[in-house]
């Protein structure tokens, strides 16, 4: 039984807000209400047909057709067991499930499972390459439009908007996560939003956003100096660059996500910037912005390899509580050989000297 909805997505191509998915070893069924049947049907008479799917509309609740099609497919079958998203489903589903199935007489076993979909996902297919260096191609464009309009005097909010609308002309159907905009102090807050703060000269700016395309996300922070930036904002931007570009240079196939993430670590220790750099390098990315693998400290689990097809941000940072940050964000596919770098934007604390006064 697969609820998440990106891997609904991602196994039978149907996105809507709401779905059920069980798969067995001979097809999918979809559970959809009738919002979507419609859509659904079209679809699967399209190129983008999902093959081997059975499509059943919802009567009354999904819960119900979602027993219904499971006692049915077990039907007959010796010591039945059915695996469930544990991740994702609530404590009240499971109930509800379990005090169904039991009552049904079907003696179907619900087995808790974790990342099956998840590790499919991590390793892309040319398709979704195609899809992911296309989301990432368009940030060029973007960035080069929103460095020339930012001003003094704006406030973080102001800039966000500008962006906001630079992302659905660039033809993003919809922001991949809420855009940060951090000036001054507020750049120490790594997952800080954008407030009504007015940006002044000397601000050091962390710009983290991101588009979906085709439902594939991008994601990318550049920190730019509002003014002329001070000696503190060069040393601490050049020290997090080249931890960024060190981290980079690491990734390719077999290396593991902590050696990566050591390669940035290193060097911002080498800074004196040890504890200013208080979260992972990166993550996955694609239909979630949010994805496997993680590139962070080794841990209590099973390190991961990069393979080839993996596409990972890389995005190290320095926060210094009251003064402000750096954050420098890339997104990066593992090939065959090494890495390919998908976005492409100037590194540089000003990159439109003329514009961000
Ligand atoms: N803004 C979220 C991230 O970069 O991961
Ligand atoms: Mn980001
Ligand atoms: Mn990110």
């Amino acid at each position: 039984i697969v609820t998440t909805p990106t891997n609904i997505r991602y196994l039978s191509n149907h996105a809507g807000s709401a779905g059920a998915l069980v798969v067995t070893p001979t097809g999918l069924h979809l559970i959809v209400d009738g919002r979507y049947t419609e859509s659904v049907r079209a679809r699967q008479e399209s190129p983008d047909a999902c093959p081997g799917l059975t499509v059943h509309p919802v009567p009354s609740s999904y819960d119900e057709a979602l027993v219904a099609l499971v006692t049915g497919i077990m039907d007959g079958a010796v010591s039945p067991q059915v695996g469930f998203e544990a991740a994702q489903v609530s404590v009240a589903r499971h109930a509800w499930w379990f005090g169904a199935l039991g009552r049904s007489g079907a003696a179907v076993a619900l087995v808790p499972t974790e990342d099956v979909v998840e590790r499919l996902r991590a390793v892309k297919d040319d398709v979704e390459i195609q899809t992911l260096r296309e989301a990432a191609r368009r940030l060029t464009g973007v960035s080069a439009e929103l460095f020339g309009l930012i001003r003094t005097g704006m406030t973080e909010r102001e800039v966000a908007g500008l962006l906001e609308g630079l992302m659905r002309q660039a033809g993003y159907e919809r922001l991949a996560f809420d855009t940060i905009v951090a000036s001054g102090p507020n750049a120490a807050l790594p997952h800080y939003r954008a407030g009504e703060r007015v940006l002044a000269d000397g601000d050091l700016l962390v710009l983290d956003f991101g588009g979906v395309l085709d439902g594939y996300c991008c994601d990318l922070t550049r920190t730019v100096s509002v003014g002329p930036p001070t000696e503190e904002s060069r040393r601490v931007h050049g020290a997090v660059l080249e931890a960024q570009q060190a981290a980079i240079a690491a990734v390719r196939p077999g290396v593991e996500t902590s050696d990566v993430d050591a390669a940035a670590r290193t060097i911002l220790a080498a800074h004196g910037l040890a504890q200013a750099f208080s979260h992972g390098t990166g993550h996955g990315l694609g239909l979630d912005v949010h994805e496997a693998p993680r590139v962070a400290r080794s841990s209590s689990q099973a390190a991961v390899r990069l393979e080839p097809g993996m596409v990972i941000t890389i995005e190290p940072g320095a926060y210094l509580p009251g003064w402000g940050g750096v954050r420098i964000e890339d997104d990066v596919l593992v090939t065959d050989t090494g890495h390919e770098v998908l976005t492409s934007v100037p590194y540089d604390l000003r990159p439109h000297v003329a514009s961000l006064s």
